[in-house]
Parts: structure tokens; sequence; C-alpha cells
């Protein structure tokens, strides 16, 4: 026995020495202390030896048990994880493809619509001052108009006394004003970007969202061709036989003015609508835009010939139009990150 125990413990010790990567410490582990090793067979002996002796080699390989175990352990330990074999003809992981979030590639639909049409796009300033946001746009400081729109001021210094405070817009009609500073009429411009409202967040409210400001601006632009304009890009965007309502409304920087409504595109048919449609509430309407007229304190704000010149504008939320293209029921979904939700729209 005690031979036994000493070659055993030799030969381990040699083969643990030249041991490497997990494998076959793993074989070793097996070959010394599995159901069919050598000690497993030398304590199976015990029983038939003299009694006073089955005691004392019971310990000594019990000893030597711990020590070839401690040794595995200690290598497993060491043994650099890459020296695990690997197995070549696996097939690899494919890395995850990242995809253009819902909302930009609506964004990216509606400009080529517009595209189309003639209008460049320009993208605006997201931090306003609030000659941009209000005063130009026909929204005095005083006036009323300006409770819904009020939104986040930045502690930042103000340049100059006309400019007034910094703050982060609240609709993309500023961008209005940049341009047409900017770029002498003719004009035809698609503006999108984020916006932000004090509002409180539910499922149809956020405090930031997308809109899209549209605008054109030209000695013979017409309501008319704001209608034309309008019900092309429904068709396009909608479906071939939407159809448009204009309810008139009021906008500071539009005259006339109107809230754009497209026919429920999942339950208006020629036919009339469906009570309980999910879409529209069973009005049969979905609210879109709001447009209008550019009024003329507006053009004049950015140095235009009122007299000589036109314009029309609207703005649209991106965000409305896609959870009702898309049957979306809460707009948190579009900030959340939650990737069950984004991939459905793998574009
Ligand atoms: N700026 C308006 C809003 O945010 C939308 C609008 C734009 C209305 C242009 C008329 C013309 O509600």
């Amino acid at each position: 026995m005690e031979k036994e125990i000493k070659n055993l413990k030799e030969t381990f010790l040699k083969e643990i020495e030249k041991a490497k990567g997990g494998s076959c410490l793993e074989k070793i582990r097996i070959k010394y202390l599995g159901r069919k090793s050598q000690i497993t067979n030398l304590f199976s002996q015990i029983p038939s030896l003299p009694r006073e002796e089955r005691g004392s080699w019971g310990k000594q390989l019990n000893i030597l048990k711990n020590l070839i175990a401690e040794k595995i352990d200690q290598k497993t330990s060491q043994a650099p994880r890459q020296e695990e074999e690997i197995d070549l003809t696996y097939p690899a992981v494919s890395p995850k493809k990242g995809s253009r979030h819902i909302l930009s590639s609506v964004t990216k639909e509606i400009c080529l619509i517009f595209k189309d049409l003639g209008f460049d796009v320009i993208e605006g300033s997201e931090i306003e001052d609030q000659w941009h946001n209000f005063t130009a746009l026909n929204i005095p400081p005083e006036h009323p108009s300006q409770d819904a729109f009020d939104t986040f001021y930045l502690d930042f210094p103000t340049q100059d006394e006309k400019s007034g405070k910094i703050l982060l817009r609240s609709h993309t009609s500023p961008s209005q004003i940049r341009i047409m500073r900017q770029v002498e009429p003719p004009l035809a411009v698609l503006s999108p970007g984020r916006v932000y409202r004090p509002d409180v967040v539910d499922a149809t409210h956020s405090f930031m969202f997308y809109q899209i400001e549209g605008f054109a601006v030209g000695e013979d632009i017409s309501f008319a061709g704001l209608k034309g304009v309008l019900f092309y890009f429904a068709r396009q965007f909608f479906s071939k036989d939407v159809r448009l309502r204009f309810r008139p409304h009021f906008f500071p920087f539009t005259e006339p003015s109107a809230e754009v409504d497209v026919s429920c595109f999942v339950c208006a048919t020629k036919k009339g609508k469906k009570k309980k449609c999910g879409v529209c509430k069973g009005k049969g309407w979905l609210e879109i835009l709001g447009c209008g007229m550019i009024h003329p304190n507006v053009l004049k704000a950015c140095g235009i010939d009122s007299k000589k010149y036109q314009g029309f504008a609207f703005g649209m939320g991106i965000d409305r139009i896609v959870m009702q293209k898309y049957q979306i029921k809460d707009i948190r979904l579009f900030y959340e990150n939650d990737l069950n939700f984004l991939e459905q729209f793998p574009i």
C-alpha cells in the first residue's frame, strides 16, 4: 500500500506539472479522483486490511486525495482562459445589428416625400432665444398663447436685450425665422427636430418630442397651394384614398390658420366610419398638423416685403403621426430604449 501511494503521488505530481489548459486538467481530475481511479480502488481495499492498520492507511489516502484536489484546483484557477480548446468549425456568434429608430425613419420618409415637391431640408437650432421662439413669430412677451409653449429656460447669459432669455425651443417654427432671415425668397423648406414643452408626461404627452416644420415663401404662394402640398403628402404617407379636413384655428404666426385632420385610415371608408375604432375613437378623423398663411408680421420680422411675398407654413408632430400610423398607444415607448419595442421596426 505504501509503495502504491508513493508512486501514485509521484506520477500525479509529474502529470499536473505538465498539464496545460482546462480540458487537460479535467482529464486528470477524472483519472485521479473519478469513480474508477486508482485512489478509489485503494480506498476500497481498506476493509480487507488488518483492523489496526486501516485507520492510518485511510488517513494517508485522504491526505493524498486532498492534495490532488487542491493541486488541480490551483492549476485550474491559473490556467489562462484562451487556452481552452476552440472549435473553429463552430458557427460564429453574429454581432447584433442596430437599426434606425422608428421616429428617425419616419422623419426621413416624410422628408423624401416633400423633396419630390422641391422642398429643401434644413435643421434649425434646438437652443433658441425668446425673440426667435416667440416675438418674431408674432407672440409678444405678454401674449397668453405663450403659456402653452412656455418651456425650459437655460441659465445662459443673454446675448442682447432684443434676443431675451435662452431656452429649449417649444416648437420648430423658430426655424422659419432663422431661415427666412438668411435665404431670399422664393424658398420651400422642411425643418425636422426635437421640441420641448413643460407637459406632464403621460401616454400621449412628453416633455420632449419631434416636429416637422414646413414652409414656402414666394410671390405666388396661396392657401390652395398649401392644401395641394398637404394633400400630396397625406396620399403618399397614409393612403391613396385619404381625405383631408381643414378646421379653422388660431395660431399667432399664421393668418388664416387651420388644423388639419386626415380621414381615419383604419375605419373611415366611403361608406362611413366604425363606432368602436381604437385609432380615431369613432370620430373618423385624426388630427395631424397645424398650418396657415404666414402672418405679415412674421415676414416683416424677417425683413421680407409682405406686400410682395406671401408664404404658407405647417407644423406636424412626428410622434403623433407615427403613433396613429402604427397604432402605438403610449408615446413613452419611443424613449425607453426597450429593444423588444424598437426591433419591431427593422428599417
Ligand atoms: N408651431 C405650431 C405648434 O407647435 C404648429 C404650426 C406650425 C402651426 C406652422 C401653424 C404653422 O403647435
